[in-house]
């Protein structure tokens, strides 16, 4: 009897267990069926079921498999993010038709990523329709009432720069880390702009914004960040990408702390910096129903705050990178910088435009720095067709900028380090139109000006006064980056020497 009985259960166990393989074996082969690309659509690797194309890429060399797919599907091909389908965009010709040409259907921004869920779909750089574009023109107009204003951008960046030299000159004869030297020069720019302030590099608050910054934007992006885009059923769980919602309570806490000072302590119609400008505006609208707010301000600030530091500080230390290793570059900048500043005590952004192969180097700096390598993710704004394909409204879409960057049939040199790919015959500087790090279009980069102008001043100051050099025990450079949203260069010391009154830096 005990033994009939046993039996029993051991048949109900095995049919239980068999209906429920089946049930998921049906389940996914109906996901299966249900992942099939739209008619027409760009064509990609067939995806699985709950994961889309996940298992099939390499996370953290995602650029390589990218380009491997290029060549298989073409310049415009699709993948899978869990259920979404995703297209992307590869080399110029697709970004330019895309961005630049259908600029308005190509200027969305995907719901349900989780750089949309850090920003809680507010600030500028993740929203989109009124919101989006009342205050990217407000950022434009504040920004460049900066540049003319009184302390101008200029005058700003170049009190920043005071405090590289001092720094460098202290460590001249030596190497130094530069890792963090770069970001809290980055970031104590966006300060003035945003609060007026600039803090002391040692300041608590400078060390923790810099690290929480830089650790998201290695996670979005990165591998966790497109675990938690591809399978929404992990995001509750205590995974690494936590880490990043973390950070950004922290960062919007600190700046939700500087709006309440600004509150107390602003003159109205008398604005210092972007706060109080915001504050005015404010004001002015009353309730007219815009989408100006204090707690929208909160979420303005930390995009450029985000957009603004981890970006040209991460271009400034490739370029220390290819300079040192590159000394016949850094030598034919210091000659050209020498005769043209000649006495002048400080350069101004003007002097550019009598320095063609600085312009040519820094923009070669920018090229090989690939600093935002796929842009954040756009999406189409309605039912539209590129190069023969037809995308529905909505679709996630990858710019891989990264692409243009290197494209071989737009640069004289692709592959290598070489400021010629800049310069035409007659040695004037020319910019390509696959120069793109800014990305094109109405979501182009609004820090461009900021961004070159820091970039231009900060080079060409440093080259001036320095020279420097890969120290010996360094080994062989790395020029692999590590890969995120934003690219940085592996860790590495900066040799610094002081140039003497008459050195030509040979
Ligand atoms: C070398 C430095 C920089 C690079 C390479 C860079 C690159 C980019 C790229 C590729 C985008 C994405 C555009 C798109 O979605 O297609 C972007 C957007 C943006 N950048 Fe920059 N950026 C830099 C510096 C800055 C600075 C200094 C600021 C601060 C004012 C800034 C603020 C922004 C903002 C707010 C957006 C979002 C624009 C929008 O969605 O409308 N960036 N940037």
């Amino acid at each position: 009897m005990w033994s009939f009985f046993v039996k029993l259960c051991r048949t109900a166990v095995t049919m239980l267990g068999s209906a429920i393989l089946f049930w998921i074996s049906f389940i996914l082969l109906f996901l299966l069926f249900r992942t099939k690309r739209p008619k027409n659509f760009p064509p990609g690797p067939r995806p699985i079921p709950i994961f889309g194309n996940l298992l099939q890429l390499d996370l953290v060399d995602l650029l390589n498999d990218l380009r491997k797919l290029s060549e298989r599907y073409g310049k415009v091909y699709s993948i899978y993010l869990g259920r979404k389908p995703a297209v992307v965009l590869n080399g110029l010709q697709a970004m330019r038709e895309a961005l630049v040409t259908q600029s308005v259907e190509f200027a969305g921004r995907p719901k349900g990523l989780m750089i949309n869920h850090l920003s809680e779909g507010k600030g500028v750089g993740m929203t989109d329709g009124p919101m989006w574009k009342e205050h990217r023109r407000f950022a434009l107009t504040t920004l460049r009432n900066f540049r003319m204003g009184k302390p101008s951008m200029e005058e700003r960046i170049l009190g920043e720069i005071f405090h590289i030299v001092k720094h460098l000159e202290k460590n001249a004869g030596k190497s130094t880390d530069p890792q963090t030297l770069f970001h809290k020069a980055g970031f104590n720019i966006i300060c003035t702009v945003l609060f007026g302030t600039r803090f002391k590099h040692e300041d608590e608050f400078l060390q923790l914004n810099i690290r929480h910054i830089t650790e998201n934007s290695k996670i979005i992006n990165g591998l966790w960040g497109m675990i938690y885009d591809t399978l929404p059923l992990l995001r509750t769980l205590p995974l690494p990408f936590q880490k990043a919602f973390q950070n950004m309570r922290m960062i919007r806490k600190s700046l939700a702390d500087q709006v309440s000072q600004h509150k107390e302590s602003r003159v109205p119609g008398e604005p210092r910096d972007l706060i109080d400008c915001y504050l005015d505006e404010m004001e002015k609208r009353g309730d007219d129903g815009s989408s100006f707010s204090e707690n929208q301000l909160v979420f303005y600030l930390l995009d450029l705050f985000f957009a603004g530091t981890d970006t040209t500080s991460n271009t400034l230390l490739t370029a220390f990178l290819y300079l040192m290793t590159h000394p016949d570059v850094q030598e034919r900048c210091q000659k050209e910088i020498n005769e043209v500043l000649g006495e002048k005590e400080q350069v101004s952004f003007q002097d550019r435009h009598r320095m063609p192969y600085t312009q040519a180097m820094i923009h070669e700096i920018q090229r090989v720095a690939d600093t935002v390598p796929l842009a954040p993710f756009h999406a189409t704004t309605k039912d539209t067709r590129l190069m023969g394909y037809n995308i529905p409204k909505g679709t996630i879409i990858i710019p891989n900028l990264s692409s243009g960057l290197s494209e071989e049939s737009q640069w004289k040199f692709p592959h290598e380090f070489n400021p010629s790919n800049f310069l035409n015959d007659e040695g004037e500087f020319v910019k390509p139109e696959a120069f793109m790090p800014f990305s094109a279009g109405f979501r182009v980069c609004l820090g461009e000006g900021l961004a070159r102008m820091e970039l231009f001043l900060i080079l060409v100051t440093l080259l001036r006064r320095f020279k420097f050099i890969w120290p010996e025990e360094a080994g062989v450079p790395d020029y692999t980056p590590v890969f995120g949203l934003i690219h940085s260069p592996k860790p590495y010391k900066l040799g610094v020497r002081l140039r003497g009154s008459g050195d030509l830096g040979a």
